[in-house]
């Protein structure tokens, strides 16, 4: 990997066949600039947390699921909305991704927010409960643009492409200007491992 690489993660919180938030991950990572190294991170696996299974005994899968998150650059989530919150399933996977503490791959990352809903808001009260969990994680989120995708239905076609070119757009300048925010944000950390 070239020093102008980065690495940046994909997280999907939503565990649904045909989910409209995995197709929204997948059209945003088709639009990541050519310097970016892109991987999808599932949480389908995870088991449950809970401080009982953390440590000797934490399970393979949530293990892998801390080791690739913290050899990413920076991380890009698509957000679901349930009942005006996150998803069990990506609360979850941030509770496994934030522990122990000290070694984090939540701390200190470079993040950016999207969501798809079939509710009237597009997943914005999900998106601002994130914003409260990246506060005592400390990831640092940008905060513009908001992606908040209502009627999925009618911007993806039934195979998953995005069809709706006001979506794109907004799409394309949110990865563009989170490339450009995890370039900023890595620089040190790849200044002081290659001392
Ligand atoms: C348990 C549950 C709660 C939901 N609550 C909300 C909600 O609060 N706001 C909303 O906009 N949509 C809500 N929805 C609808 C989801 O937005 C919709 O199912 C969406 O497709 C989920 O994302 P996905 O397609 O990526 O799985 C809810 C769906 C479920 C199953």
């Amino acid at each position: 990997m070239d020093q102008s690489q980065i690495r940046i993660g994909g997280i999907c919180g939503s565990l649904r066949t045909g989910s409209y938030n995995l197709m929204l991950l997948r059209a945003a990572a088709d639009l990541m600039p050519d310097h970016v190294i892109y991987e999808e991170l599932p949480i389908r696996d995870l088991p449950l947390y809970s401080p009982d299974l953390d440590g000797e005994a934490t399970p393979q899968a949530a293990r892998e699921f801390r080791a690739r998150v913290k050899a990413m650059d920076g991380l890009l989530f698509a957000v679901p909305e349930y009942n005006y919150s996150l998803t069990g399933a990506l609360k979850n996977a941030l509770d496994w991704a934030s522990r122990p503490v000290s070694e984090s791959g939540l701390n200190g990352k470079p993040v950016a927010i999207m969501g798809a809903s079939q509710g009237a808001f597009g997943t914005v009260r999900a998106q601002l409960h994130f914003r409260h969990v990246a506060v005592f994680t400390n990831m640092h989120l940008i905060n513009k643009p908001e992606v908040l995708v209502r009627d999925p239905q009618a911007k993806f076609s039934a195979d998953g492409r995005l069809t709706d070119e006001e979506t794109r757009r907004l799409l394309a300048q949110l990865v563009q200007e989170f490339a450009s925010w995890t370039r900023v944000l890595a620089a040190p950390r790849a200044t002081l491992t290659s001392r």
